[in-house]
């Protein structure tokens, strides 16, 4: 048993990928553990209920913490709780105490230093006395402060907390991933985990991770008599703690807070297993003392998973937004945390092969981030011999294209572009916001317009007549109308638009300013060789390899010319970028996001001006131009002094 365990604590903490639920992780603890108070002759020093099972990671500096990282006691048992209370009591007969009960975020622990209220080491827990040194990583998180806000900052401040990804920006990076041919990360605690281990902290700052704090390691110049007082102090240094806590006198006030919080247990911006109860008076730890893992002054009680088990019937295919094959589960249709379940995505091939899904298997469900249906582990006991493999198929389900594996990549994909499925994903991106910015054309109606055959490429949005749309469901005279008015306008766009909206891999918005900066036309860009493109900057042997690629196909040739037949704009508008311009020779940083404009579109006003974007702030920045949710970027204009301008500002000067 300790073998296996420590053969789960290996893939949950060193790989970020479990392959059973918390909940079986923990009942075998708890076998374990009792199969170690009838035999205490078998305990061993390294057993896992003795130990933290996290090693230091390669690539880290491993630290020494001050004070030990120890881990809870958990149940899912509420007269496990009365049993904590009643051990509490005992050895308190004389005193009087309350309880905190905070929510318990299912993250990735980590420890916070701050020296005279400076930032000065972040770590994670590792085996509870040693830990990796991840302060780089850590600082790339906005929520968690480089000084603590105060004038009278405490000698030392340890603090200890969890690091987790959001729900809503978890589902959006595994889409992200999903589209680039990435492995998804299972669950939000897999992901925050996965990122912190990530050696180059750039990339960590490109992951949407925040953090809670929710105890102290060592503490000099501060004196801390309740946890209820901590959690203020925490929150008064500008340090984020739980959105919510109750205290409670008894017990059995915890257990029905226990039930308030169980009933919002999906509200919270994180993913929640279940709450932490701790003595409130800081005066008693000592005397209640520690196990070799856990403080007897607190307990985790967790939640059941709201899991279901059930059949898959099939397993079929579909092709995704970017053409990426995804095989997805078929379920005997069961109820998952209040809503029915029929479908879940299996991602990819090699982890269908990882959890040796087979079609017939009794299969447990859950939802990962609490709202994407997940298929979490087979019932391999319930096998019968019945079921069958599966294989990805070669060609794509919806048009017959053989379908390629990318080299690095993970998923199948069909590349050909007039797949309806694709096509769909094309025109998405056609008229989005950022490249065509047609206004009107939103999923339905490219459902519609494609799935009645009225479109086959791009160009086709030009021919579409009045009547035709007035065909379409829920599409009245005056939609119809602004829809036309939107396409016709978007004829006459920058150049650098058009470059984007084709689609072409890995030609970002920026690429194609560059694009458009360097070639005065489309003509010269098609025709434009892997040396030639390699002489425009910021385009890399990846970027020049994938646009010779496009224009060599024939059918994406066809499709320029369709284009560039109903009048489409295939020509750079200023005769010249002006080298001269009110912006000439002044340089601009762009961070958090704008009201009226994505990113590209303010870089592009400012080039238009001549002035030119660089994406980092130094001494020779005139100004950054920062929207909401700014991070680093801002912190280092405040310290370098370079002027900032909010959107007002910066339209203020465009206009100038
Ligand atoms: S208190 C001395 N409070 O859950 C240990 N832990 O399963 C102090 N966790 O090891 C821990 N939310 O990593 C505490 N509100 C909370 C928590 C919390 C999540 C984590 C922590 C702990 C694990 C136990």
């Amino acid at each position: 048993m300790r073998e296996e365990i420590a053969r789960h604590n290996e893939l949950y903490y060193q790989q970020a990928a479990p392959e059973i639920p918390d909940r079986d992780y923990d009942a075998l603890v708890k076998e374990l553990a009792e199969l170690e108070t009838e035999h205490p002759e078998l305990v061993t020093k390294d057993s896992p209920t003795k130990v933290i099972g996290e090693k230091p990671q390669e690539g880290f500096r491993t630290v020494t913490h001050t004070v030990p990282m120890m881990s809870l006691s958990n149940t899912y048992n509420k007269e496990e709780l009365k049993a904590f209370d009643a051990r509490i009591r005992k050895i308190l007969p004389e005193h009087a105490f309350g309880y905190v009960l905070e929510p318990k975020v299912d993250g990735v622990a980590i420890t916070l230093r701050y020296e005279q209220g400076k930032l000065v080491l972040g770590a994670t827990r590792g085996d509870g006395r040693q830990g990796d040194d991840i302060t780089k990583n850590l600082k790339t998180i906005k929520t968690i402060p480089e000084s603590l806000k105060t004038n009278s900052p405490p000698d030392v401040l340890e603090v200890r907390g969890e690091v987790f990804m959001p729900k809503d920006g978890f589902l959006a990076l595994n889409q992200q991933r999903e589209e680039e041919g990435q492995p998804v990360f299972a669950n939000p605690r897999n992901a925050a985990a996965g990122s912190l281990k990530q050696l180059d902290a750039t990339i960590v700052a490109q992951r949407p991770l925040s953090a809670l704090f929710y105890a102290v390691g060592e503490v000099k110049g501060l004196l801390i008599d309740t946890h209820q007082e901590l959690l203020k102090l925490l929150k008064d240094f500008d340090l984020p703690v739980n959105p919510k806590y109750w205290s409670s006198d008894t017990i059995e006030e915890v257990l029905d807070a226990l039930d308030e919080l169980e009933k919002i247990r999906h509200d919270f911006e994180f993913e929640m297993d279940g709450g932490v109860i701790k003595v409130n008076e800081r005066a008693f730890y000592d005397e209640l003392g520690y196990t070799a893992k856990s403080p007897r002054w607190a307990v985790a009680y967790k939640y059941e998973p709201e899991r279901a088990e059930t059949t898959l019937r099939d397993i079929t295919v579909q092709v995704g937004r970017t053409g990426i094959l995804t095989p997805v589960a078929e379920l005997e249709p069961v109820t998952v945390a209040g809503s029915t379940i029929s479908r879940a995505t299996l991602h990819n091939e090699d982890e269908i092969a990882r959890k040796d899904i087979r079609i017939g298997d009794r299969v447990f469900v859950e939802k990962a981030g609490d709202v994407i249906p997940a298929v979490v582990c087979v019932k391999k006991d319930a096998r019968t011999g019945k079921e069958t493999a599966f294989k990805m198929p070669d060609t794509c389900p919806v048009c017959g294209s053989t379908a390629t594996r990318r080299e690095g990549e993970v998923a199948l994909r069909c590349e050909n572009l007039q797949c309806p499925a694709q096509l769909k994903q094309w025109l998405r991106h056609y008229a989005s916001r950022g490249a065509m910015d047609i206004d009107g054309l939103g999923d339905a109606l490219i459902e519609q317009l494609v799935d009645k055959g009225m479109i086959k490429s791009p160009s086709d949005l030009y021919t579409l007549k009045k009547d035709d749309l007035l065909s379409l469901e829920r599409m009245g005279e005056k939609s119809a109308q602004n829809l036309l008015n939107g396409i016709e306008a978007s004829k006459d766009r920058d150049l650098w638009r058009i470059i984007f909206a084709l689609g072409i891999r890995h030609v970002g918005a920026r690429s194609a300013q560059a694009l458009e900066e360097h070639f005065s036309d489309m003509d010269g860009l098609a025709a434009a060789d892997q040396d030639t493109l390699l002489n425009v900057p910021d385009i890399g042997p990846i970027v020049a390899g994938s646009i010779t690629a496009f224009f060599a196909l024939e059918r994406n040739r066809d499709v320029l010319k369709s284009l560039r037949d109903t009048g489409v704009r295939m020509k750079r508008k200023q005769s010249a970028t002006p080298t001269q311009g009110p912006l000439t020779g002044k340089t601009f940083v762009l961070t958090g996001a704008l009201e009226g404009f994505t990113r590209d579109e303010a870089a592009a006003e400012i080039r238009a001006r001549g002035g030119t974007v660089s994406s980092s702030v130094s001494k020779k920045t005139d100004y950054v131009v920062a929207g909401e949710s700014t991070g680093s970027k801002y912190d280092k204009a405040v310290k370098l002094g370079v002027p900032i301008l909010d959107e007002k500002a910066f339209r203020e000067l465009l206009a100038e």
